[in-house]
C-alpha cells in the first residue's frame, strides 16, 4: 500500500472536533445527571437552563447515532423528568394563584426569581428568560400551535412581550382595579392575563386573529377571570372608550396603525391615556404629536417606552 499522502492527517484531524463535540456532550450530560440540586421543587430557573442545554446535548448525541444510543436515552429521560418538575411547579403556583393563597405581591416575588430585570428593561423581543417559561407554564402556553387566518399587509404576526417588558410596564404605569389596561392585538392572551394577575386592573385584549382569540377567551374562562375580556376584531375598527393604558407591542402597521392613532387621539380628547409601546411601533409613536414621551422613556426599539396624552 502507498504511504498516506501527507494532507491525510490533517483529513483525520478535521473529523476530530466533532468527536470532540460528542465526548463534551457525555461530559455536560454526565454533571446534570449528577446536578442534585435540579431536582429541588423551587429550581425552575436552573432546570429550565439545563433544559436548553439538553437540547443541544440530545441533538449531539443522537448525531452520534448508534454508538452513543444509550447516552441519547439517558438524556431523553432527564429531560423528561426535569420538564414534569417544571410543569409540577408551574401548576402548584397556578392552584394557589387561583385558590387566594398567592397574594399578587408574592406571585411578583416569584417572577422576580426567574428574571434579570431589575428595574428597567432593554430586551430584545426573542431574548426569553425562565421567567417567561414560567408564565407560559401557568397558562398552559406554548403547548399546542394555533393557526393564523387572517391576512393582511399590514398583519405583524404573533410574537409574545417578554415578561421582564411586562413587569417595567407594571412598575413605571401606576394601573389600579378601577381602571382598564388594553392590549391591541392581544395574541393568546398573555399580557393582558399577567397584567390582570399583578395588578388587579380590568383588561380588554382586542385581536383580530379568530383562533387566537378563541385561545384567549377560554383560558381566561378556564382561570375564572371575570375581569379579563377579550375581543374578536379589527383594531381599526374598535371601540376605544373603555381604555386608561393602552398597550402595543409592533401588533400592526400602515393603514391600521394609521386608523389606531387617530381613535386614541380622538379618545385623547376626553381624558387623559397612557400609551405603552414596544419594538419598532414605539418609533411611529414618537411622530404622534398629541403623544409626549414620560420622563425618560422616549422610543426605543428594545425597550418599554411610554407616553402621556389628554
Ligand atoms: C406582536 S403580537 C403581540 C401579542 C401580545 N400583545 C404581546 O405583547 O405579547 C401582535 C398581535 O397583534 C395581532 N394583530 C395584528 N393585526 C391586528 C389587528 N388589525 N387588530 C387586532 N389585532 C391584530 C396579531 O394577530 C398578534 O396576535
Amino acid at each position: 500500500m502507498a504511504p498516506a499522502p501527507e494532507w491525510w492527517g490533517n483529513r483525520v484531524d478535521a473529523n476530530v472536533p466533532e468527536l470532540r463535540g460528542m465526548d463534551k456532550a457525555r461530559q455536560d450530560l454526565a454533571q446534570l445527571l449528577a446536578a442534585s440540586e435540579l431536582l429541588e421543587p423551587g429550581a425552575f430557573s436552573p432546570r429550565t437552563v439545563a433544559l436548553d442545554e439538553l437540547d443541544y446535548i440530545h441533538e449531539v448525541l443522537r448525531s452520534g447515532g448508534l454508538r452513543l444510543r444509550v447516552e441519547a436515552r439517558a438524556c431523553r429521560e432527564l429531560v423528561d423528568r426535569l420538564d414534569a418538575l417544571n410543569r409540577q411547579y408551574c401548576a402548584e403556583l397556578l392552584g394557589r394563584l387561583q385558590a387566594g393563597s398567592l397574594t399578587p405581591a408574592e406571585l411578583r416575588a416569584e417572577l422576580n426569581r426567574h428574571t434579570g430585570y431589575t428595574g428597567s428593561s432593554t430586551s430584545l423581543h426573542l431574548e426569553h428568560e425562565p421567567v417567561d417559561r414560567l408564565v407560559d407554564g401557568m397558562l398552559g402556553l406554548g403547548e399546542s400551535a394555533v393557526e393564523p387566518t387572517f391576512y393582511d399587509r399590514d398583519y405583524v404576526h404573533l410574537e409574545d412581550t417578554p415578561v421582564r417588558v411586562l413587569l417595567d410596564l407594571i412598575d413605571h404605569v401606576p394601573l389600579s382595579a378601577g381602571q382598564c389596561f388594553v392590549d391591541l392585538g392581544s395574541g393568546l392572551g398573555r399580557a393582558a392575563i399577567l397584567v390582570h394577575w399583578l395588578t388587579g386592573a380590568t383588561v380588554e385584549g382586542i385581536e383580530v386573529q379568530p383562533a387566537y382569540h378563541a385561545r384567549a377567551e377560554a383560558l381566561a374562562a378556564s382561570l375564572g377571570l371575570e375581569r379579563v375580556h377579550f375581543v374578536l376584531g379589527d383594531a381599526a375598527q374598535a371601540d376605544l372608550s373603555q381604555g386608561d393604558v393602552f398597550y402595543l407591542f409592533t401588533p400592526f402597521k400602515g393603514r391600521i396603525l394609521r386608523a389606531v392613532w387617530a381613535t386614541l387621539a380622538q379618545q385623547a380628547r376626553l381624558r387623559p391615556l397612557t400609551v405603552c409601546t414596544y419594538g419598532a411601533v414605539s418609533l411611529a409613536a414618537a411622530q404622534q404629536p398629541w403623544l409626549r414621551p414620560a420622563e425618560g422613556r422616549g422610543p426605543h426599539e428594545f425597550a418599554l417606552a411610554i407616553w402621556r396624552a389628554g
